[in-house]
């Protein structure tokens, strides 16, 4: 299993202060920003694109992009991100007509590439792209808010992937998307995720660096004693 990363998702951040925010929320102990970008059509609701992206890296962010497309189609923005400083960008294969290509395309442009399954996707959907991956992320709720309560199937999905990805002998990192908190953190590390997304758990009053430094801790405290 790979190193323990918590991807704070800063579509729960104050997009007023974004540049803040993100400072903050990695000076609080955060590995990587988790980047969700909403089309108002692959999902109902609309966010941030590359430009937003490319401000952060203009703000002097140097951690890594984890960039998460919930969009329709999915190879026309691919360039765009990858030249907007993304690290690692991740797709929903109902989203693209062609999965393999469109992974191929991820990784010409330098990035790694993630597959995303939704809750009622079927794993077998990563038959034949896994060995291709870098990471899989699974959604615990339906994409396209912040602030929805984990879905509990999603515990027998990620012990399924995990022993796929563990088959592959390969260092694909198993990520998760959507409620996660501090007291369930434990249950989805003892699942096998190793990566993991929480937006309204860590961006949440009173925005301070010293709490978002306090959630944060006491996740990656619960990672490590699920771990053992
Ligand atoms: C939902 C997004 C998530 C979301 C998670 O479509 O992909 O990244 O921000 O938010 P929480 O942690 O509040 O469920
Ligand atoms: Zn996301």
């Amino acid at each position: 299993m790979q190193p323990t990363v918590i991807a704070p998702s800063i579509l729960s951040a104050d997009f007023a202060r974004l540049g803040e925010e993100v400072d903050n929320v990695l000076a609080a102990g955060a590995d990587w920003v988790h980047f969700d970008v909403m089309d108002n059509h692959y999902v109902p609701n609309l966010t941030i694109g590359p430009m937003v992206c490319q401000a952060l890296r203009n703000h002097g962010v140097q951690a890594f992009i984890d960039v998460h497309l919930m969009v329709e189609p999915v190879d026309r923005i691919v360039p765009d991100f990858a030249a907007a400083g993304a690290n690692l960008i991740s797709f929903h294969p109902e989203a693209s007509r062609h999965v393999h290509r469109t992974i191929q395309l991820i990784r010409s442009h330098g990035c790694q590439a993630g597959l995303v399954l939704n809750p009622a996707t079927p794993v077998e959907v990563l038959d034949w792209v896994l060995e291709d991956l870098d990471l899989v992320m699974l959604m615990s709720v339906n994409p396209g808010f912040g602030g929805q309560s984990f879905i509990p199937s999603s515990l027998d999905k990620l012990r399924a992937v995990r022993a796929m990805i563990d088959k592959t002998g390969k260092p694909i990192r198993l990520e998760i998307d959507g409620g996660v908190k501090a007291d369930n953190i434990g249950q989805i590390a003892a699942a096998g995720a190793d990566t993991f997304v929480a937006g309204s758990a860590i961006f949440t009053a009173p925005r301070t660096r010293e709490a978002y430094a306090d959630t944060i801790a006491k996740m990656k405290a619960a990672v490590d004693a699920a771990r053992g």
